[in-house]
């Protein structure tokens, strides 16, 4: 059963917000001569992502109850879906088309796995169905593997708390024009804030806590009614990965960060969460397997340029350290004398299995740049003197630290050329230097890390990380007052990367700026401020 608030919620999503801008989009779309028999059933809009040198994924979810209690949109049976892939923005040119079902098992969503495209070039697309069309989406294949490219641009996004404000900064990532956009994690918010902090909700959810299969897809629902991201998703492709809010706050692979909840149960409920991303997100075929995973880990080549190393933080995972304490499955801030857990080399921050492709990978690496695409922040927190008392949050990597010393030893021994590490989770911008061993702040750096700030998620106390940092050298800079994203160029001499910063999270035409700019140039590690 739906809340009140979520009925309430619905009704005015599809009747009140004539203003809203998400409405007005749909008004777009119906003019573009398509047909107004009944409702819409494109309202959640369009999106590319995983691009190969052939092809690349285009998405859609009908849906005339975007939020339907159900989870199913407000449609009933499968439904024939036409899609068309077309060289030109006014589709003159249609190079590949098909035919597809939208099955109610996978809430009317709709992935086409295009090939036999061109590499290199943009394609536009677009979907029919039910007598109406979708807006149009703009899509990139990728230069074929070995292909000479000069300038490569990205966007990275991650954690869009819908109740924290409006998505103005997606709507300024489609303007930077990326080839790619990247999210990070924190796509949608499990949670919805109580009354008891309704002073923090810019725009509330009405919507319950998202525990099941349908409260994780109108999760995804909801967000996809946003201009903005609508917006962003057409602009580009993307390359998404999770993080831990697309199920639960803190948790860590098959350990809820709820006491007394067991990896069966929780399992359940992860499950439900995995099948909504694969659902809501433009990716490649991906299905729970008998154990209930779902790997989305992956690789993606962009020419002799760079190669995405796409990777999942959160699945692999074994359990928190010290979660059997007082504070539950929880990440929480420990010593090492409280919490020897923390060092045992038996633990895993990807799993031993994505762990053993993430270096097979980095051994074969042959792009200019390779990227880590990922959650959590890689270089290390401290808190406190440096001594005995030193604490570290167990959530992040600092959770797992013989983990991350295996990485940044492969990182320096198989020496894939230019290693970036870019992140998210921390709502927050970092310049970090990724060092050999993440207790010794003078060994090497191994690799430049950047961490995005969030699209709207509050970010942690200013001063109180500030005072943490005259013990942490290899944070060169950080700042958590800003909401906003990373714009990212590539060249084969260098990366720049720019921290771009909105106004107002809770003004929805909010103004853009850059906070600053760096530059990591080819062959060595470390950002330089611009
Ligand atoms: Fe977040």
């Amino acid at each position: 059963m739906a809340s009140a608030p979520a009925r309430l919620h619905r009704r005015a999503l599809l009747g009140g917000l004539v203003a809203a801008p998400a409405v007005l989009q749909f008004g777009r779309a119906q003019a573009n001569g398509v047909q107004a028999k009944g409702a819409y059933v494109f309202p959640l809009g369009v999106a590319s992502g995983d691009p190969a040198p052939d092809g690349f994924v285009i998405w859609t979810r009908l849906a005339v109850d975007p939020v339907a209690p159900d989870g199913l949109g407000g449609m009933g049976g499968a439904v024939p879906v036409q899609w068309d892939i077309a060289a030109d923005e006014s589709f003159r040119n249609i190079v590949a088309s098909g035919r597809i079902a939208a099955e109610p098992a996978a809430a009317h969503s709709v992935h086409v796995e295009v090939e036999g495209l061109i590499p290199g070039r943009p394609y536009w697309y677009r979907f029919s169905a039910m007598g109406q069309q979708s807006p149009v989406g703009r899509a990139r294949t990728t230069p074929a593997p070995d292909a000479a490219v000069d300038a490569l641009r990205i966007a990275v996004a991650s954690c869009s708390n819908w109740e924290s404000g409006y998505f103005s900064a997606y709507g300024h990532m489609a303007d930077e024009a990326p080839d790619l956009t990247l999210f990070l994690g924190d796509y949608i918010y499990e949670y919805s804030r109580g009354p008891e902090r309704a002073a923090e909700v810019v725009r509330p959810y009405g919507l319950e806590e998202a525990t099941t299969l349908a409260g994780y897809r109108n999760r995804y629902a909801l967000h996809r009614t946003d201009a903005d991201l609508q917006r962003l998703h057409a602009a580009a492709p993307c390359l998404a990965v999770w993080d831990d809010h697309e199920i639960q706050d803190d948790y860590s692979g098959v350990w809820s960060k709820t006491p007394g909840v067991t990896p069966t149960d929780f399992l359940r409920r992860r499950a439900a969460g995995y099948q909504a991303f694969y659902e809501a997100m433009p990716i490649r075929r991906t299905r729970l397997d008998a154990r209930l995973q779902m790997p989305i880990h992956r690789r993606v080549r962009y020419g002799q340029l760079a190669e995405f190393f796409m990777l999942d933080g959160r699945q692999y995972r074994s359990k928190q350290a010290c979660s059997d304490g007082p504070n539950g499955g929880k990440g929480q801030i420990v010593t090492d004398a409280a919490c020897p857990d923390r060092l045992d080399p038996s633990r895993s921050f990807l799993g031993f299995e994505q762990e053993r492709w993430l270096y097979d990978g980095l051994a074969n690496a042959g792009a200019r740049w390779n990227i880590l695409g990922q959650d959590l922040v890689m270089a290390g927190l401290r808190f406190g003197d440096g001594g005995l008392n030193t604490r570290y949050w167990t959530d992040t990597w600092d959770g797992y630290p013989v983990a991350r010393d295996r990485l940044t030893q492969a990182l320096a021994t198989l020496k894939p050329r230019n290693p970036v590490v870019l992140s998210g989770d921390y709502h927050s911008f970092w310049t970090n230097d990724v060092k050999l061993d993440s207790s010794d702040p003078s060994s090497a750096t191994v690799a430049t890390e950047f961490v995005g700030t969030s699209i709207t998620s509050g970010g942690p106390s200013y001063d109180g990380l500030m005072s943490a940092m005259p013990n942490n050298p290899q944070i060169k800079f950080f700042d958590s007052r800003k909401r906003g994203y990373m714009a990212i160029d590539i060249t084969p001499g260098r990366m720049t990367t720019r921290y771009q910063a909105i106004s107002d999270v809770r003004d929805p035409r909010a103004a853009l700026s850059t906070l600053n700019t760096w530059v990591v140039e080819d062959g060595r590690p470390g950002a330089q401020l611009v």
